[in-house]
């Protein structure tokens, strides 16, 4: 498979201090759809403004289509449309004037900006807006114009950092569904701090934390990784009897024998897994067990998923993750 987008290493620090992107590979298909998911101040912009090339990586290396990214990379920047956060317009233009002067920028000639601006106002919805000036417009239109830029130079790689930010839920919906509708060979990167908000176009993820990438693959792996929560008791006692106990806790799903001492339990997808192990474990003392072992296939990786769950703003995820 092609990649669009591969990182190797890819590391930023600012002011020799703060590790905003901490050794970060990526590997991001031609013509799928990547969510590129983080808390707030997890690195993502930073990582967005180094696969562009506007920031010097302080280790590390991006490739675009193959090509190293370097701050001269001009070229290769004009096969990637871009849309940052809250992206600005000048107020007094119209849609109209202001993609007009993108396209000359771009070197499109009369004919082709014309052909270009029609459909492209068309399939962004601000047909009826399309000579209002810019500074009336709410913020679903201007990302909506935005987007309109960004696609103007029919690039084969879109950028998105945060696209839905300071949308109502159907800016939001109309905003995805226009992605949605985008030429299935491009290929697009999207960034968010909301699962829930993405996850329906998306092909992919990978989800960074503290500049890290904790996870990436498919949504479909993602989802049987989080069910498959589980943990290990290695107990020495009756074992029987503490089973039994154990059907009175909703919150765990299944649980399994495996030979006379050991007991696996599989937990629900969204559970406070630390309560209910301190719950499993208040029956293994009332029953009189020896407890010889706990072990978690919740590795690092999990961790630093139920960690990003328990965040507020990510309830979304919980969510996304139940449907
Ligand atoms: N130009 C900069 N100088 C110093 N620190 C920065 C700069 N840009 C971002 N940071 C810091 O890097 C971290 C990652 O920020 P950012 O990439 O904007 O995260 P996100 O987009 O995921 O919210 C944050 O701690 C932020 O304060
Ligand atoms: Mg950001």
């Amino acid at each position: 498979m092609t990649q669009a987008i591969e990182t190797v290493n890819l590391t930023k620090i600012f002011d020799s201090k703060l590790i905003a992107v901490n050794n970060l590979n990526l590997k991001v298909e031609e013509g799928s759809i990547y969510g590129f998911l983080g808390p707030n101040g997890a690195g993502k912009t930073t990582t967005i403004r180094l696969l562009l090339g506007l920031l010097n990586p302080t280790a590390g290396e991006v490739t675009v289509f193959g090509e190293k990214m370097t701050p001269n990379s001009s070229g290769l920047r004009k096969k990637i449309g871009f849309l940052p956060t809250s992206p600005k317009f000048p107020p007094k233009m119209t849609p109209i004037t202001y993609l007009n002067f993108v396209g000359k920028l771009y070197g499109l000639t009369k004919t082709e900006r014309t052909s270009r601006l029609s459909s492209l106002i068309r399939s962004v919805d601000l047909l009826h807006s399309a000579s209002h000036e810019i500074k009336g417009f709410s913020t679903g239109m201007v990302t909506r114009l935005g987007l309109a830029a960004a696609l103007l130079n029919k690039p084969e790689l879109l950028i998105l950092d945060e696209p839905t930010l300071g949308l109502d839920p159907v800016g939001r919906k109309s905003t995805l569904d226009l992605l949605e509708k985008l030429d299935s060979r491009k290929t697009i990167l999207v960034s968010s701090h909301i699962l829930s908000d993405i996850e329906r176009i998306c092909s992919h993820i990978g989800i960074v934390n503290e500049g890290k990438l904790i996870y990436s693959g498919t949504i479909k792996e993602m989802k049987q990784h989080i069910k498959k929560s589980s943990i290990k008791l290695e107990l020495d006692g009756d074992v029987t009897a503490f089973c039994n106990r154990l059907r009175s806790i909703d919150e765990i799903v299944n649980f399994e024998r495996r030979g006379d001492f050991t007991v696996e339990l599989n937990f629900a997808p969204n559970v406070p897994i630390l309560r209910v192990v301190q719950d499993v474990l208040g029956i293994v003392s009332n029953e009189g067990l020896d407890l010889i072992s706990i072990n978690s296939s919740i590795d690092s990786i999990e961790d630093a998923f139920l960690t990003l769950l328990e965040e507020e703003e990510s309830r979304g995820f919980l969510r996304a993750v139940e449907n």
